[in-house]
């Protein structure tokens, strides 16, 4: 499975590419909006992605997302990014939502699979995103998205809420579901996020997608567990949850052990 970092930040991009483990990094407006708050100073948006761009390097897929909601805006939006930014190291590739309805019903209901198509058409990488059900998915596909994007924590949100239970970023929702008075929390036939993205594995598998799925809105190890189980291609995972996964004191009171077990000739070895 290939590991993206999901942040905007420059040092954890930076960070997480020394530890040798990423292949590849997505952003969104609210990640953006986050690195940006967390600078303090004024920043030339044009400079600092290119810097993203620079520090993730050639091999590593650097997702960007358009903020119009019609097709032309989306179109000519991924358009500008992808020819401003994708000179920098060959790695851009345009978020574009499955769907841009913010009130529904809404004409716009296709645009984000008009322009996947357009773009996907015309060799641009499209990741679909705010991807919420296993039909979602299979649409992007059909239009040519290179990657399609379940967010599975928000569906994990959206099903705790259904049911007024109070949550934290780090809980886990297990991934078969949860049953409260007998009966299963499911949204549409789904029971959680990971369950999303099985769901979607199989979909792919049974009709030989070449559409990757990133498993997105990962908030814990747990799930990044889970989705690696059901065959995610790719998790893309926020610095703090990448952090958490090297931990265990069980691993830390060996290294004590081992540190204090040091014989002097044993030592001597390394001078
Ligand atoms: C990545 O592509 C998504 O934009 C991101 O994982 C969303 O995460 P969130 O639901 O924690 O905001």
């Amino acid at each position: 499975m290939k590991i993206f970092i999901d942040t905007a930040k420059l040092d954890e991009i930076k960070e997480v590419c020394a530890w040798g483990i990423v292949d590849g990094v997505t952003t969104n407006p609210s990640l953006i909006k986050k690195a940006i708050q967390g600078l303090g100073e004024k920043t030339d948006m044009e400079i600092y992605i290119k810097k993203i761009l620079e520090t993730a390097g050639n091999k590593r897929s650097v997702s960007l997302e358009v903020i119009g909601l019609t097709e032309e805006e989306m179109f000519s939006q991924a358009k500008k990014l992808y020819e401003k930014f994708n000179s920098v190291a060959n790695n851009v590739a345009i978020k574009i939502p499955i769907n841009p309805c913010i009130d529904i019903p809404s004409s716009q209901i296709y645009d984000g699979l008009k322009v996947t198509r357009r773009l996907s058409g015309e060799g641009i990488p499209v990741n679909s995103t705010l991807v919420m059900t296993p039909e979602q998915a299979l649409l992007a596909a059909k239009a040519g998205a290179r990657y399609i994007s379940p967010f599975a924590g928000r569906i994990d949100d959206y099903l705790r809420n259904r049911i007024g239970m109070k949550f934290g970023k780090g809980d886990y929702f297990p991934a078969h579901g949860l049953r409260k008075r007998g009966k299963i929390i499911e949204n549409n036939g789904i029971v959680s996020g990971v369950d999303l993205v099985e769901k979607i594995v199989k979909i792919f598998k049974n009709y030989e997608f070449k559409t990757e799925i990133i498993a997105a809105s990962l908030r814990n190890p747990c799930q990044v567990r889970e989705v690696a189980l059901v065959g995610a291609h790719i998790a893309t995972i926020p610095f703090g949850v990448l952090q958490e996964m090297m931990l265990h004191e069980k691993t830390s009171q060996g290294v004590k052990k081992f540190s204090e077990d040091v014989i002097p000739e044993y030592s001597k070895l390394f001078e």
